[in-house]
Formats: structure tokens, sequence, C-alpha cells
């Protein structure tokens, strides 16, 4: 059975006061025995991490970075490792995001390179792909997704792929307000199962999780949820919020 999860991405909003009382929100929020069912992840700015995680070391609330970079250490400016992330009780790692991709220039050979370290380090990874909206007018969202996904995880060994969660987020839909149809998602999520399938087998192909990030909201959530192939989500936004994050996590 492949778990259900609902991870908040809280970017870079959240003071460490305000990341501390929005974590005890939501541990108080969220009953363990739904924890049992659902995989919670809230995935705080760096700064905060290790202060966010020690406050939610005894609920089953996971605590995620939003990136990190692929060498040990060194003279990377500004850059953290999965070693050091490690060090803060931090073993899961978002990589990906489109707003890495287009701000920071990540490509999909970075990632392939931040894969292998956070899989080196017994870390899970939560890994992002989709497409922008020019890609998607010119019907190209299948090719893209394609690409993204076996150029950064293709090189991998079947049994590694335990540690990966994956991640839809359609650029044109994050932060925007307009989500994909549970169609839409639907559509690629299986999509996305398929070749994998074809790769490495349907026992890789079921078991691993597919998320949909992108505007989801208390009000769309469970629609997006009910979809077969879809496994839960990568909240923005709704996840600043412990009440819209709760309903969100109540709708799976
Ligand atoms: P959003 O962001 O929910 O605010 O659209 C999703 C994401 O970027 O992960």
């Amino acid at each position: 059975m492949r778990k259900k999860i609902v991870a908040g991405n809280w970017k870079m909003n959240n003071d460490l006061e305000a990341s501390i009382s929005l974590t005890k929100k939501i541990i108080k929020s969220v009953k363990k025995k739904q924890l049992s069912k659902v995989k919670v992840i809230i995935a705080p700015p760096f700064v905060n991490l290790e202060r966010v995680a020690k406050k939610a070391r005894k609920s089953k609330i996971q605590v995620a970075a939003q990136n990190m970079h692929f060498e040990k250490s060194g003279a990377f400016t500004g850059e953290v490792s999965a070693e050091m992330l490690k060090g803060v009780n931090v073993k899961t790692v978002i990589l990906g995001h489109s707003e890495r991709r287009e701000y920071f220039g990540e490509t999909d050979e970075i990632l392939a390179k931040k894969v292998d370290a956070a899989l080196e380090n017994k870390m899970k990874v939560i890994f992002c792909f989709g497409e922008v909206l020019e890609e998607r007018k010119a019907e190209k969202h299948f090719d893209v997704v394609k690409s993204q996904i076996e150029k950064a995880l293709f090189h991998l060994e079947p049994k590694q792929w335990k540690k990966i969660v994956l991640a839809y987020e359609p650029v044109w839909a994050i932060g925007t307000g307009e989500t994909a149809s549970p169609e839409q998602a639907q559509e690629i999520h299986k999509f996305v199962r398929g070749f994998i399938a074809e790769k490495y087998g349907e026992e890789v192909a079921e078991n691993v999780s597919i998320l949909y990030g992108g505007s989801v909201k208390p009000a769309n959530a469970e629609a997006i949820f009910s979809q077969e192939d879809v496994d839960g989500g990568l909240i923005g936004g709704a996840a600043l919020n412990a009440k819209d994050f709760k309903a969100i996590i109540d709708a799976i």
C-alpha cells in the first residue's frame, strides 16, 4: 500500500516565533491516530529547522528541508549539506521545486547530484517536477515531466526508490490560485507511474507515492486526493494556516 502524505512547504515564510507557533498548532490539531494513516511533513526555512524538529520530535509529524547542496562541506557560501541537516535530525528534503529551478538555476544534472547526496545520507527525497504554462499550451507536458524524472532519478537502483516521493507541481498552478483539475492531475500521475513501471517494473511504480502540488486548498483537496494515482499533496500557501492545513489532511 502506498503511503498517503501531506507535506507543507513553508517557503521563505515564518520567522522563528511564527514557525514554532505554527508547529505547535499543527501538533495540537492533528491527532496521533490520524498520523498512522497519513504522513504529515512540514518544511520550515533552514534557520528554524532545528527548533521545529525538536518541537515535533515527540509527535509523529516529520520535518523536511526545502533544499540542500550536494557537497558534504566546503567553500559554498550560503549553502547547507545533507550531513548538516542530519545533524539537526532532519531526514527528509524537498528537491527540484520549480522555484529552485527557476530562480536559482537548478538543472536536472544538479538535481541528480542532490538526490544522490541525500540518498547517501539515508535521507528521504520529495522530488518535484512539472511543466510551465507554455509547455502545457504546446502540449509538451508529458515529454517535459518524463525528461525531468528520467534525468534526475533514472540512474537510481530500484531499491533506492523506497526513499523517493514524487510531487507533480504544474508551475502554472503554483501560488496562482489556478489548480490543475483532478483529471489533469490524475492523467499526469498515471502517466508517470506508467513510465516508472516500464523502467523499474510494477512493484517500484506501485509503491512510489506521487503527490500533487499547486494551489491545493481545503475546498479542492478532496476532489484531487480522490484520484487513484494521487497519494497526497505538497501544499504551499494553505500550509501556512494550521486550520487550512488540518482541513487538507482531513480531506485525505
Ligand atoms: P501553493 O504552492 O500551494 O501555494 O500553490 C505549492 C508549492 O509550491 O509547493
